[in-house]
């Protein structure tokens, strides 16, 4: 049984977290992840209504753990972006409102705390310092960002005066708790995250997950979970681990093996929001996993095009859905022309015409496949030297030169 893990007033029954993914943890997918993760939990945890509920103690519940939205960039939402406010409008059936910021400037961040706090659109807020993507550390954001200690420093301060003081000024039963998510470092020769750990316990942060990868790894390779185990030891914030869960027995094997305090699960659920289902039975000592049947999948995926209807309309909720079915078709033997048609549909019309044609071509029973449906999916790659600012590495703290390039790096930014 893995101990229920406590972030500022989140009571988190069990301890797993829908790590943040842009383009893929909108509201929809993170409700039918959480369903399957209610559905898993013991009678006595499970809630009775939609919404947040709160506990015995005052705090928030979250019964199954926590579904973070795609990471938000805080100076779009400071200048109060349409599209990025719509991405903060959580599902009103959620337990807790967990929202993902990027931002690579103090006062930005600052001020993207407050409008999450002051206009109740947040009940945890999570700082992303892990994206590896070019474009953003070539400017010393995302990865690159943990290396410039001051930085850092300023911004998980901004951050967490700003929830505390706008909690205070607003009269929020509760706080807001801030959390930070890192990688281990540059490369191996640029380690950050202990460094990162000790600013972020000074600064007030709540908690810490862990992508046990350095920048250079990108997502190849294999985690570094011992890496997990030595935050652990070091740092007397809660830990989450992160990096290579692929199944209920992985969670319970990362927090055996490093002693972290929750586990993070990013791409072994694109396809499989059921991953959460054995995720909570592992968690609860429960034996069971889920192995759908092709029917279930279609089943998944209709409810999933429907709810991606509700929330981003007709035509891009099924535009949205078109990468998903690829990851829910993972290893199922529907051929190459099923596939190909479904990346072309439209409507909601023409998916349940799509799923019905390959349906028909396919025998009466389509069992689960096994590992072809398991194991490592998503992103992988190879290492790539990290891009980063000219002389980047050379100090710990900001020059002039790097201030001015920052101002771009939060400029179309998505995902980490
Ligand atoms: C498509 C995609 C988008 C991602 N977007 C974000 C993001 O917005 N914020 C973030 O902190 N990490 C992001 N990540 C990284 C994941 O949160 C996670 O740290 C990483 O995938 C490792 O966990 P995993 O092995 O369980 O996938 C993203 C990863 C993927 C695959």
């Amino acid at each position: 049984m893995a101990a229920p893990l406590h972030i500022g007033p989140l009571e988190i029954a069990t301890p797993v977290v829908l790590a943040p993914m842009a383009g893929v943890t909108n509201a929809s997918f993170r409700r039918l992840c959480r369903l399957y993760g209610e559905r898993a939990l013991p009678e006595a945890l499970r809630p009775q209504q939609e919404g947040p509920v709160t506990t015995v103690a005052g705090g928030l519940a979250a019964p199954a753990g926590l579904y973070v939205t795609e990471m938000v960039t805080t100076r779009a939402l400071v200048e109060r972006n349409a599209k990025t406010l719509a991405m903060v409008r959580t599902d009103p059936a959620e337990r807790v409102r967990s929202i993902q910021l990027y931002g690579v400037d103090p006062a930005t961040v600052a001020a993207a705390v407050r409008i999450l706090v002051t206009e109740d659109l947040a009940d945890h807020i999570d700082l992303n310092f892990g994206c590896p993507v070019p474009k953003v550390t070539r400017k010393g954001g995302g990865a690159a960002l943990p290396w410039k200690r001051d930085l850092l420093e300023a911004i998980m301060c901004a951050a967490v005066q700003a929830s505390e003081s706008a909690v205070a000024v607003t009269g929020r039963q509760r706080a807001v708790p801030v959390t930070v998510k890192m990688r281990l470092g540059i490369d191996d020769d640029h380690e950050t995250f202990l460094d990162a750990a000790r600013l972020a316990a000074d600064a007030g942060i709540a908690a810490l997950t862990l992508h046990a990868r350095t920048a250079r790894q990108h997502y190849a390779g294999k985690a570094r979970w011992e890496q997990i185990a030595r935050l652990k030891e070091a740092t007397s914030l809660p830990v989450l681990g992160n990096g290579d869960i692929w199944s209920g027995d992985d969670a319970v094997a990362m927090l055996e093996t490093t002693g972290c305090d929750g586990v993070v699960v990013g791409r072994g659920c694109q396809g499989r929001p059921w991953l959460f289902a054995d995720i909570v039975a592992a968690m609860h000592g429960r034996a069971e996993r889920t192995r759908p049947d092709l029917d279930a999948v279609i089943a998944v995926i209709k409810e999933h095009g429907r709810l991606l209807a509700a929330e981003l309309g007709e035509d891009r909720g099924v535009r949205d859905l078109r990468k998903h079915i690829g990851w829910y078709l993972k290893g199922y033997p529907v051929g190459g022309a099923a596939r190909a048609e479904l990346m072309r549909v439209s409507s909601l019309t023409e998916l349940d015409a799509a799923l019905a044609r390959m349906r028909e071509r396919l025998p009466a029973q389509v069992p689960f496949p096994g590992a072809a449906a398991e194991g490592p999916r998503g992103r992988a790659g190879s290492p790539r030297r990290p891009h980063l600012p000219d002389g980047w590495l050379d100090s710990p703290y900001l020059g002039p030169a790097d201030r001015a390039l920052l101002a771009e790096a939060e400029l179309d930014v998505s995902g980490g």
